[in-house]
């Protein structure tokens, strides 16, 4: 099974310097031909130039395990984009948000589809890829491969590539979780221009604990365990992250798309089958849209 990572970004950047390192057979799909040479510097400072291999989707052959490492909203279009070609390969959809897996299984409902989080802290500026923190990654089926030899050897090579990687038989609690805490660092960080850790200020706690209720309100009404942790893992990230800018702060400054829908909006939709109102996130989701307009 080799591997081929959609794009160039920080994560698949990162993903293909890992498959370099591991003597892995990968190839990369990029928005052209001509690929990047990365440089590649790890946490532990060991570097390495090198220059991936390309790959066209007509030229994709079966048993392929293709990873997503896009942002929410580019997904859908990679995805129709690569259906003409796609016959019995694995995917792995890894992003901030949700909402991905319905819009890929409503277009592919067989495709063998992993779900992956991930907290790996990756720079990318310009060529150069620079991990800033070794962060572990969750993983876990929404369809496995039939065939169990193609499901141990996706799982095996997952595993490797994302090391320290945890595979749930639920993944959905998981990517909840994340879910919350990006509700609320993202939209405040990118609406107020601050860093990840400014959030701990005085001023930003009435709107996080509303939004906070929000969200464990929507939980519950959902069955989705873990909505009574949502204000100590929020407060554990903004404190590990404090330095950081968020990647929607990172996106509303260089002018680029947000992954609001995926994220607040994700959450205001999922409410909306409930007949739940969520009026903190839907003022936050209307003000990015405001900016990116
Ligand atoms: O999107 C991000 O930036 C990250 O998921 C997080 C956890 C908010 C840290 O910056």
């Amino acid at each position: 099974m080799n591997i081929v990572i959609v794009g160039q970004g920080a994560i698949g950047s990162a993903l293909a310097a890992r498959c370099e390192i591991q003597g892995l057979a990968y190839k990369v799909m990029g928005r052209t031909s001509t690929l990047q040479c990365i440089e590649w510097i790890a946490y532990q400072g060991e570097r390495l130039a090198f220059l991936p291999e390309s790959l066209e989707p007509h030229e994709l052959k079966g048993n392929e395990l293709i990873i997503l490492p896009l942002k929410a909203y580019q997904i859908l279009p990679a995805v129709t984009a690569l259906k003409p070609y796609l016959t019995e390969q694995t995917m792995l959809l890894l992003h901030n948000g949700m909402g991905t897996q319905s819009e890929v299984e409503a277009l592919l409902p067989d495709l063998p589809l992993a779900l992956g989080i991930t907290r790996m802290a990756v720079l990318k500026q310009d060529t150069q890829v620079t991990e800033t923190g070794l962060g572990g990654s969750d993983l876990g089926w929404a369809l496995a491969p039939a065939n169990k030899a193609n499901r141990e050897q996706a799982e095996h090579l997952l595993s490797s590539i994302l090391a320290p990687c945890q595979w749930h038989t639920q993944i959905a609690p998981l990517q909840w979780a994340k879910l919350a805490v990006n509700a609320v660092i993202n939209p405040l960080t990118a609406l107020h221009n601050i860093s990840n850790g400014e959030l701990a200020q005085p001023q930003y706690q009435a709107q996080i604990q509303a939004l906070n209720e929000e969200i464990a309100t929507l939980m519950q009404g959902l069955n989705i365990p873990g909505a009574q942790d949502i204000p100590s893992r929020l407060a554990q990230v903004i404190n590990a992250t404090a330095a950081n800018f968020s990647s929607m702060h990172q996106d509303v400054l260089h002018g680029r798309p947000t992954e609001i829908d995926y994220i607040n909006g994700y959450l205001l939709k999922e409410a909306e089958r409930l007949g739940l109102a969520l009026p903190h996130h839907l003022a936050l989701w209307q003000k990015i849209h405001a900016r990116q307009a």
